[in-house]
């Protein structure tokens, strides 16, 4: 038997749903229920009736699942795979923030530990962060973990004052100016997209800014033939399925995220077969950081 008709025997069996993430491996995005960016994903995993959701992805995804499923089993096909900007932040500053600004909202970007979400007001992702900013009552902001999405909030509601935290996605920070400028050299017909984890210098040279699903919206939607693609390259395989006839460019640097690219389909077929590979988290844990998530949920709304 096949791996693939092995996953679609092991998921009837379970009655399981296969979530991915557009970073991780082409063939396992082709063989998953639902594939989408970080919001999308957790809205799925907030409301999918399975009894078994499969996440393909980093472990702050399938603990964002356990969180605001947790009647479901959260299952991740390698336990290791994990975000390392998700545990850039420090409670200690938290809190030392909180008692210096009366006012101040900690928002955290869904790239987080369950642990840290449970020091925050409301979680984000980089496709709502600037709706859900712009509807808190707050006027002081602290954006954990990510400097450079959180510096590209800040730009975008100059109305509200920030503080920024020092984390970043390795993967998108080395993404240089000089890349897309030698890029936009080759290719000079095309538009440059760019994910707001990258740093201010290269979203100053974005046509477009966004989220990995706006991105391929933008993209699919554009009169243009041409595109310049400032994330992980995971992101082609959806680009390139919904417009064959349109030509997408990393931006010439290594944008692999050593992580998302753990997951393979064998790991998804053990993980089902196994079924030992659980997401757990202390109740306590969980209801405190469900508050966030609840509420981003709601506002994103
Ligand atoms: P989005 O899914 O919100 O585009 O975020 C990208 C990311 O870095 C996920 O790890
Ligand atoms: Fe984390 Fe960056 Fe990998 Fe996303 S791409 S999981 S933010 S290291």
């Amino acid at each position: 038997m096949s791996t693939i008709d092995k996953i679609k025997e092991l998921k009837r069996e379970r009655n399981a749903v296969i979530l991915a993430h557009y970073y991780v491996e082409d063939e396992v995005q082709a063989i998953a229920d639902y594939v989408g960016d970080s919001f999308y994903l957790s809205k799925i995993a907030a409301k999918e009736q399975a009894d078994v959701i499969c996440f393909c992805g980093v472990s702050f995804m399938g603990e964002s699942a356990k969180i605001l499923s947790p009647q479901k089993t959260v299952i991740m096909p390698d336990m290791q795979a994990d975000c390392p900007m998700a545990h850039m932040a420090d409670i200690e500053k938290i809190q030392k923030l909180r008692e210096e600004y009366e006012d101040l909202a900690v928002v955290c970007y869904i790239n987080s530990t369950a642990e840290l979400k449970t020091y925050s007001d409301v979680c984000v992702t980089s496709s709502n962060a600037l709706k859900i900013v712009r509807k808190l009552p707050n006027q002081h902001i602290y954006f954990i973990p990510d400097e450079n999405l959180g510096r590209y909030v800040a730009s975008q509601v100059p109305e509200k004052e920030f503080i920024f935290n020092d984390g970043f996605c390795h993967v998108h920070k080395d993404i240089a100016a000089e890349h897309i400028k030698q890029a936009r050299q080759a290719h000079p017909h095309a538009q440059v997209l760019v994910h707001p984890e990258c740093t201010p210098d290269v979203a100053e040279m974005a046509d477009y800014i966004g989220s990995t699903s706006g991105i391929i919206d933008y993209a699919t939607a554009s009169e243009a033939q041409e595109f310049i693609i400032c994330t992980e390259v995971g992101v082609l395989y959806e680009l390139q399925q919904k417009n064959p006839g349109k030509r997408f460019y990393p931006a010439g640097h290594q944008q692999f995220c050593p992580n998302m690219k753990l997951v393979t389909l064998e790991k998804v077929a053990d993980a089902l077969e196994q079924m030992t590979n659980t997401v757990e988290m202390d109740e306590q844990v969980r209801l405190l950081a469900n508050k966030p998530l609840e509420r981003m949920l709601e506002l994103g709304r």
